[in-house]
């Protein structure tokens, strides 16, 4: 087995924050990346090759787990362990150990110690942290589609011969597995998202779209309330992309309000003093406000940190997307997302720059 040529997967694979290390079937290490490096303190070259087990003393019965994982081809993951290197002290690390699609036997083994995954969030931006995270997601993603595949096929051909009764768990098996790969086409949906296609947008003609597929959609049951300045100049923004942050911000809010439905406003206002100081140092004036207001019973206590964070979800069926999504959007548009929500009312608000100086104002 070779190491990986220059690729598009190389890169992911060198950007990767956290340690990562491609081991073959009988343990052996292929390559590491360069977080890898860093945490065995040693060169990738002097690495491959080596019996992984040598040069990662893992606090925990994992060589039966491992063995089931490769010849099942599931992914692996065990929490909290104490994880060493020989010549330092054992760290606190989360395991994911993962299948090598197209390498049988071959696994990938990623390391998130725990002091650096709380380091990492109060260091860096949380757009970045979201993206790390994406980018493991995605290839998790990618990872698990083929072996789920395969399970659904076998199930379609097992229930060829069977009874009513055991067609059930095979229409079960399909219809899960088939949520899942939806589920993961999410994710993978996620990680695609082009760059903004900028242009001078007229927020209220998104917002109108938004309001309008909503309430024949997931806001049927809700009541939108349009308070618009009309005055209120056009935004530096990619439309189809803020229709989607609009959309799921009312999503969001017609879910959080159940059956009963509620009172979701819209509301657009100019606001010159505005201004983003960035932690490189610069600033960017941001006067063009748009908030989404619900009167429902606000965000849950527990989650309130950790909303624009994907995967985190309040609801039984929420892949916790919508709002990493709308925050990394925003992101791109150099925009800025905030949230405050007590019961009975909760308001997103969006910050978005005006179109620059000399930019052809198409009104597009
Ligand atoms: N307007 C709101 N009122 C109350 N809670 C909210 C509101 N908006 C978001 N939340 C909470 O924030 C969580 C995260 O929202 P997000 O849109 O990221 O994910 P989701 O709605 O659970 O799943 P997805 O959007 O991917 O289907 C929600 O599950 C919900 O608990
Ligand atoms: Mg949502």
């Amino acid at each position: 087995m070779t190491a990986p040529a220059a690729t598009a997967e190389n890169a992911v694979w060198s950007s990767l924050p956290v340690p990562a290390i491609w081991i073959d079937g009988s343990d052996h290490i292929v390559d590491v990346n360069p977080a890898a490096e860093g945490f065995f303190n040693s060169s990738a070259k002097a690495l491959r090759g080596e019996p992984v087990w040598d040069r990662l003393a893992v606090d925990a019965p994992l060589e039966d787990s491992l063995g089931r994982a490769r010849e099942q081809g599931t992914a692996l993951f065990v929490n909290d362990v104490d994880v060493g290197t020989g010549d330092r002290a054992p760290l606190q690390c989360n395991l994911q150990v993962a299948p090598l699609q197209g390498a049988p036997g071959a696994m990938m083994l990623l390391i998130s110690p725990r002091e650096l995954a709380g380091r990492m969030t109060q260091s860096q931006s949380a757009k970045s942290a979201a993206k790390s995270a994406i980018g493991m997601a995605e290839m998790l993603a990618h990872e698990i589609k083929n072996p789920l595949a395969g399970i659904a096929g076998a199930a379609q051909l097992l229930s060829m011969n069977l009874s009513a009764e055991d067609l059930e768990m095979t229409d079960l098996i399909v219809g899960e597995t088939r949520r899942i790969v939806k589920l993961l086409e999410q994710v993978e949906q996620f990680g695609n998202l082009s760059a903004p296609e900028r242009r001078a947008v007229n927020i209220h003609d998104v917002l109108d779209r938004a309001r309008r597929s909503a309430l024949v959609g997931a806001a049927a049951h809700m009541k939108i309330i349009e308070d618009y300045d009309p005055s209120l100049p056009h935004v530096w923004g990619d439309a189809d992309q803020l229709l989607q942050v609009v959309s799921n911000l009312i999503r969001n809010a017609s879910e959080a309000a159940g059956p009963e439905g509620g009172v979701i406003r819209l509301h657009t206002y100019y606001e010159r003093a505005f201004r983003l100081r960035r932690s490189d140092g610069t600033g960017q004036t941001l006067p063009l406000q748009v908030e989404v207001i619900d009167d429902g019973p606000g965000l849950p206590e527990a989650l309130k940190g950790d909303i624009f964070e994907p995967f985190v979800s309040g609801r039984e069926n929420g892949t916790g997307l919508g709002l990493a999504l709308v925050s990394k959007i925003i992101s791109d548009h150099d925009g800025w997302i905030s949230v405050t929500s007590v019961p009975g009312r909760t308001v997103f608000r969006i910050s978005l720059p005006m179109v620059p100086k000399g930019a052809a104002a198409d009104g597009a």
